[in-house]
């Protein structure tokens, strides 16, 4: 078996800086065409000068004779520069400005600390078109973790859209039924990313016969149900849910570690995953729109041209990858894929 499909884009992406982005860079620019590259450096990637010198040295990283196409994220914080989004739409590089809530997740301390911090921030890009990526988790830490998506929707995302109804909004990485069918059913201009292993895992991957930091990130895995809600909706031929990976690489002993941070590293095989999870209900004929129509429509950014192959061929995932002077563990770590991306 052989697939032939426009080259993916990933709309949600880790890469890190410096040193790390040599092997980062690599994997996500082989399988590849563009990615929208998330911002939460130490120290973040605010201003639109600040992106486009993180876009310059991700270039510089990119493998010799590779066109991977880097867009950029811009960090939102409490003081962003409203006078800064008309430039941000102009720029042909800079697609949208990130949510984080302050501490939901990793690198988040610079984050929003009340979503009426930015109003002004948000009514320019109301105004200008300009999307918001959202961060989607409620932080008010007397929440279950396993609920902090569905109240951030109730608590925040709606309320905000009711005050900025033409704002652009991805909810990103979604990991519930709730947010599924919110994005699905929403009046508004919403779309959402769905990572490939919240499309193949649920809660209990965090604890196979012990606890397993390699499968923890965040939003947390959820239960099955959520899990099956995602693969219908991915599935579903709905051009608001496309690809985002999500890839969040975190040295090994930051993960295996008494308090190991949040992220999985997928970006080596990452359309392989996708394939996998598509295949798993007989849909694989819908992994193209998902992985390579329905974002770049999205964010008004012309469609990929190039092709690649996913062949049916099964080979082994390395049990680390290098990741600067560290290593990173990736997902499936030793294990078998059965799809292999080609060209
Ligand atoms: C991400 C990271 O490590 O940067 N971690 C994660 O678990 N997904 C941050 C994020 O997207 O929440
Ligand atoms: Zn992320």
């Amino acid at each position: 078996m052989s697939l032939r499909l426009l080259r993916p884009d990933d709309w949600h992406l880790h890469l890190r800086d410096g040193a790390k982005l040599t092997s980062t860079v690599a994997h996500t620019a082989n399988q590849f065409g563009r990615a929208l590259v998330m911002p939460n450096l130490k120290p973040p990637v605010i201003t639109l000068a600040q992106a486009a010198g993180y876009r310059e040295r991700i270039l510089a990283a990119r493998p010799a004779g590779n066109r991977f196409e880097p867009l950029m994220a811009l960090y939102l914080t409490d003081n962003s520069d409203a006078k800064e989004v008309a430039a941000v739409k102009q720029s042909d590089f800079a697609l949208a400005y990130k949510l984080y809530p302050a501490g939901a997740t990793t690198n988040s301390d610079a984050g929003v600390t009340g979503i009426e911090k930015v109003y002004g921030v948000l009514a320019e890009m109301e105004k200008h078109g300009v999307p918001l990526c959202v961060h989607g988790e409620e932080t008010d830490h007397h929440v279950d973790i396993f609920d902090r998506e569905k109240v951030f929707i109730d608590r925040t995302l709606i309320p905000t859209l009711k005050r900025f109804p033409g704002l652009k909004v991805v909810f990103e990485h979604i990991t519930t039924k709730d947010a599924a069918e919110f994005v699905r059913d929403s009046e508004h201009q919403v779309a959402a990313t769905i990572t490939a292993h919240h499309l193949l895992y649920n809660r209990n991957a965090i604890f196979q016969g012990g606890i397993r930091p390699h499968y923890y990130c965040l939003p947390v895995l959820k239960r099955e149900h959520h899990r099956a809600a995602l693969l219908d909706a991915a599935t579903s031929g709905n051009a608001r849910f496309f690809l985002g990976t999500d890839s969040a690489p975190h040295a090994v002993h930051t993960k295996e570690a008494s308090c190991g941070c949040a992220g999985c590293y997928t970006a080596h095989a990452a359309v392989e995953l996708y394939a996998e999870a598509f295949a798993s209900v007989g849909k694989l004929d819908r992994l193209e729109g998902f992985s390579s129509l329905f974002g770049s429509d999205w964010y008004g950014v012309a469609r990929p041209t190039e092709y690649v192959h996913l062949h049916q061929e099964e080979w082994q995932v390395p049990a680390r990858y290098a990741f600067g002077s560290d290593e990173i563990v990736p997902l499936r770590a030793g294990e078998a894929l059965r799809y292999k991306l080609v060209g």
